[in-house]
């Protein structure tokens, strides 16, 4: 059993992307690893969020992650600020980290540019907390999409940096675990080429159906096609891709024949697309509202998953304190 790490961002639900990208991946994983998901809550005091909307986006993303099948039974999930482990792991790598390193990764210099007037520490640690993260359950694997790559390579080069300086071999260098092929991206509904929060044209696992036939008859389309067999363009295109990961494949034929023939109706796809949708959403949408409510249950997986990842944690820190040479008197 491989052992897999993976950090939640706590910003903003679960939409369709999310859910046909990284997370069925997740959930799948859960059977042949062992797997420790943690929400990144303190990652994301990097941009300032005030305690109350703190608070309910952890909720929210914890919800969304339960509802659509993070298993607890499975795996452990915890909230990273439930591990002090972590904080005290990233304190000591920071002493190997060095300021040329930290501030021309990627991630920092976008930060710093998107937010010039809050160039935090923290910002330009990012990468030893998250190697702290890693690093702290001696992970295997990290299930991640490409904009976190230099991140990992950074994990990789600080664990190899402390086995350096002290002379160990103690922590592993994990790898980046993308899926491949399976990795399926899903567009926008506005005619871009992803689906996101920030793109503001998502559809959300939690939305209603009534929000979800609203947002899918107002994607973007056009006219129709003008010649037998024409190329589609990108907007329509999309269209497509979605419906190719929720409808059955003779749904997807008939609409291809249509769209060659000429004879596609927009209106009639985007109804058939709506329902289709709702119904991989509505199960989890129906669990969503369920376990929104359970704080007797959300209080169980949190402290459950928190007191497991602990004994995992802080054997770690037992090691690295005596490695470093702390030790009692
Ligand atoms: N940086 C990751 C992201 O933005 C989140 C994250 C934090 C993470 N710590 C991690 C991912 C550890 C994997 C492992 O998506």
């Amino acid at each position: 059993m491989d052992i897999v790490v993976s950090g939640i961002r706590s910003t903003g639900n679960l939409h369709l992307g999310n859910y046909f990208g990284a997370l069925r991946n997740f959930i799948r994983m859960q059977d042949e690893n062992t797997c420790f998901f943690f929400i990144a809550d303190i990652h994301s005091l990097t941009t300032h969020p005030d305690p109350k909307s703190l608070h309910a986006n952890v909720k929210n993303v914890l919800v969304d992650y339960l509802a659509a099948g993070i298993d607890p039974e499975k795996s452990i999930i915890y909230l990273q600020s439930d591990i002090p482990e972590i904080a005290e792991l990233y304190l000591y790598l920071n002493m190997h980290a060095y300021l040329g390193e930290l501030a021309k990764t990627t991630s920092f210099k976008e930060k710093a540019r998107k937010q010039p007037d809050n160039v935090n520490a923290g910002l330009l640690t990012y990468p030893t907390l998250m190697a702290a993260d890693i690093i702290i359950h001696h992970a295997d694997k990290v299930p991640v999409g490409k904009d976190q790559e230099q991140h990992l390579e950074m994990t990789r080069r600080f664990a190899r940096r402390f086995n350096n300086f002290y002379g160990v071999e103690y922590f592993k260098e994990p790898v980046a675990y993308n899926f491949g092929q399976e990795l399926i991206k899903i567009p926008g509904l506005d005619g871009s080429g992803k689906m996101g929060k920030s793109e503001g044209n998502a559809i959300y696992l939690s939305d209603a159906p009534e929000v979800i036939e609203k947002k899918v008859k107002r994607a973007l389309t056009d006219s129709g096609p003008k010649e037998f067999n024409s190329p589609k363009p990108d907007y329509i295109e999309n269209l497509f891709t979605i419906m190719r990961v929720v409808s059955e494949p003779e749904v997807v034929h008939h609409y291809e024949e249509l769209w060659n023939k000429c004879e596609i109706r927009y209106s009639d796809m985007k109804k058939q697309l709506a329902e289709d949708i709702i119904k991989v959403t509505s199960p989890i949408r129906e669990r969503i509202l369920e376990i929104e409510k359970d704080d007797a249950y959300l209080h169980k997986v949190t402290t459950e998953g928190a007191e497991k990842a602990r004994e995992s944690a802080s054997k770690t820190l037992n090691e690295v304190r005596e490695i470093m040479g702390f030790k009692p008197f």
